[in-house]
């Protein structure tokens, strides 16, 4: 096969900015974080709005510019690397005449009909350090340790970091908490003799720095809060994620190769395996109250913070 990159995805596309992806061009991109193509999901933000894939700001439906390119170049088929609005754009663009296969990729693990998607793995380690390493301030100064991570719509990372750092609290924006209960599942950590507290939240569920001051005032414990932010999204993906990146771009060349269009690659228990493009994109898979995680997490005396 030869095989095209567009960079900054879409951008490229409608614009016609393509580097040839030889095998000395992905050398060494194994132990290399984020795109080598680059991305224009944020700062053109190209989506689908009413119906219409165009760059946001400049509201033109710009379809007929992606076939075009499409076209001209003789292309056989599209692989579209990405979260749920980028999976979207791709089920649209299949609807109009593309041939595409979707991988799903964010760190946020919320694409529908996939069990992982690549750079989840690396992001809840990074939040598991971040968690480990505020237990020695939290433990030296008997303080509450908030830690904000990421997760606008789906608490994934926050639950598995929560889990595996040992976290006393876990907020996710699927289970609506009271402040009063996140209070009182703190005090009665005190009342125990524990010295500190860690809360792990997800930045859908509650800002850092306000809960700890909430937290703080209506306890009068000491309370700080870190912001992992960007450090969550960044640098040398884990081992599972590398693997879980290779072995869904295999399947995805697979699908490809076949003229299997219209599909994302998927892990499905122990295999990988796809579905149709139009069962992952759209909304974001939520963590469900019931999951066997949430109540793993209870189990071992977690509290979710909810009334
Ligand atoms: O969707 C991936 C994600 O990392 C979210 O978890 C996070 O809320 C968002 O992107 C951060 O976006 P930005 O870099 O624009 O702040």
């Amino acid at each position: 096969m030869e095989v095209v990159g567009f960079r900054d995805g879409f951008r490229g596309l409608v614009t016609d900015d393509a580097v040839e992806l030889t095998w000395e061009a992905v050398s060494g991109v194994l132990q290399v974080g984020g795109t080598i193509l680059g991305t224009s999901n944020r700062d053109h933000i190209f989506a689908i709005r009413r119906g219409r894939f165009q760059r946001v700001e400049a509201r033109e439906d710009r379809t007929a510019e992606a076939l075009r390119v499409f076209q001209s170049r003789g292309l056989e088929g599209l692989v579209v690397i990405g979260g749920d609005g980028t999976l979207t754009v791709a089920q649209h663009l299949h609807e109009h005449g593309i041939p595409i296969v979707g991988v799903p990729k964010t760190i946020d693990n919320d694409v529908r009909g996939t069990e992982r998607t690549i750079g989840f793995d690396t992001a809840r380690a990074v939040a598991t350090d971040a968690v480990d390493r505020l237990h020695t301030t939290a433990a030296s100064h008997r303080r509450v340790m908030v830690l904000e991570v990421m997760g606008r719509d789906a608490g994934w990372i926050a639950l598995h970091a929560g889990l595996a750092g040992g976290g006393d609290v876990i907020l996710i924006p699927e289970l609506p908490h009271s402040i009063e209960a996140v209070c009182d599942a703190l005090r009665a950590r005190a009342e125990r003799g524990r010295r500190c507290s860690i809360v792990v939240a997800a930045e859908g569920a509650a800002a850092g720095e306000p809960l700890a001051r909430e937290i703080e005032e209506r306890t009068g414990m000491e309370c700080r809060a870190t912001v992992l932010g960007h450090l969550q999204r960044g640098g040398m993906p884990t081992a599972a994620d590398r693997v879980l990146a290779t072995w869904f771009g295999h399947a995805a060349t697979r699908l490809a190769a076949e003229g299997r269009w219209g599909r994302a690659v998927a892990l499905r228990g122990a295999e990988v395996d796809s579905l149709p493009l139009a069962d992952v994109g759209g909304e974001p898979r939520l963590v469900p109250g019931d999951h066997a995680l949430v109540a793993a997490a209870r189990a071992v005396g977690t509290s979710f913070g909810v009334a």
